[in-house]
């Protein structure tokens, strides 16, 4: 979901889409993008607003460089995130799906396994727990004694803990339904909290706890954005890891080989990033 105005970064956001907005060494959306491909999902679709739809698709294309299918929905308004499943219905069918919003960035060791656990639930829906300094931003999860989910609400005053609900979901086949059926906030949009709290009311909503070894970032204000980008180089200074290189995630995954992987830095060659991409080619050949 990399709709919405990206109000809170203007005028950064005046002339581009907030999640074309680099995080260090790549376009924001490359982060959650690598989370879907770590998932093991091949068929995306990417929800822009329409001003930002053409840097969109020269930038990643129709995905087959990735060995991945993309396609492309507009959200004329910023009407949501639940308006994923409005504008997706068609997309998802009755199939299983998950969203992710396309300013989060996760990274931390384990992650492939909890994210193939999620996708293989049958029912219900799987939300992701990760404690925060500053909880008022964001969804918060309330849970009882054992860690079963028993409230959610979006940006509270008071805070019933300080565990965010991060902008990553898995759903059953009845999402595009429970979106259909909830209303437009006081904001006026769509809250994705709305439709968890349905499925909570089902008892069927799960909440996967991330614990503090764990890295969740979203880059949706100044000082995030800086965070964000200071993790990542962090890690590659310290490491010589390229968090979220979307091209060696396509290698590792086996939705490309080598060659291709090559080929795809060589094009890049002039950039660390590509070095980066042509030397796990090399090493995984
Ligand atoms: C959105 C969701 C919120 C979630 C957050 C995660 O908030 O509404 O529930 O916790 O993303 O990044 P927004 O960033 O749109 O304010």
């Amino acid at each position: 979901m990399a709709g919405g105005s990206g109000s809170r970064l203007m005028p950064i956001t005046a002339g581009t889409s907030k999640q074309l907005l680099p995080i260090y060494d790549k376009p924001m959306i490359f982060y959650p993008l690598s989370v879907l491909m770590l998932a093991g999902i091949r068929d995306v679709l990417i929800i822009a607003a329409p001003e930002s739809m053409s840097a969109m698709r020269g930038l990643l294309g129709d995905g087959a460089h990735l060995g991945i299918n993309i396609t492309y929905a507009e959200q004329s308004e910023p009407r949501g995130i639940a308006d994923a499943y409005i504008i997706g219905a068609g997309h998802v069918g009755n199939d299983r799906s998950a969203l992710i919003l396309g300013d989060n960035l996760f990274h931390g060791a384990g992650f492939q396994d909890l994210l193939r656990e999620a996708r293989e639930k049958a029912d219900g829906c799987t939300l992701f727990g990760y404690p925060v300094a500053d909880p008022e931003r964001y969804a918060v999860a309330d849970t009882d004694a054992h860690g079963n989910l028993i409230g959610i609400e979006e940006k509270p005053t008071r805070p019933a803990s300080k565990n965010a609900i991060t902008g990553l979901y898995f759903y059953d086949s009845d999402v595009v339904e429970m979106a259909r059926g909830i209303h437009p906030s006081h904001r006026g949009e769509l809250e994705i909290t709305d439709v968890n709290r349905l499925y909570l009311e089902a008892r069927s909503a799960r909440l996967v706890q991330l614990g503090r070894g764990f890295t969740w970032l979203d880059a949706g204000t100044f000082r995030s954005l800086l965070d964000a980008s200071q993790y990542v180089q962090v890690l590659m200074d310290r490491q010589g890891v390229r968090v979220a290189c979307v091209e060696e995630i396509a290698l590792r995954m086996g939705f490309i080989g080598a060659e291709q992987c090559h080929e795809l830095g060589l094009a890049m060659g002039n950039s660390g990033y590509g070095r980066y991409v042509c030397d796990v080619a090399k090493s995984l050949a």
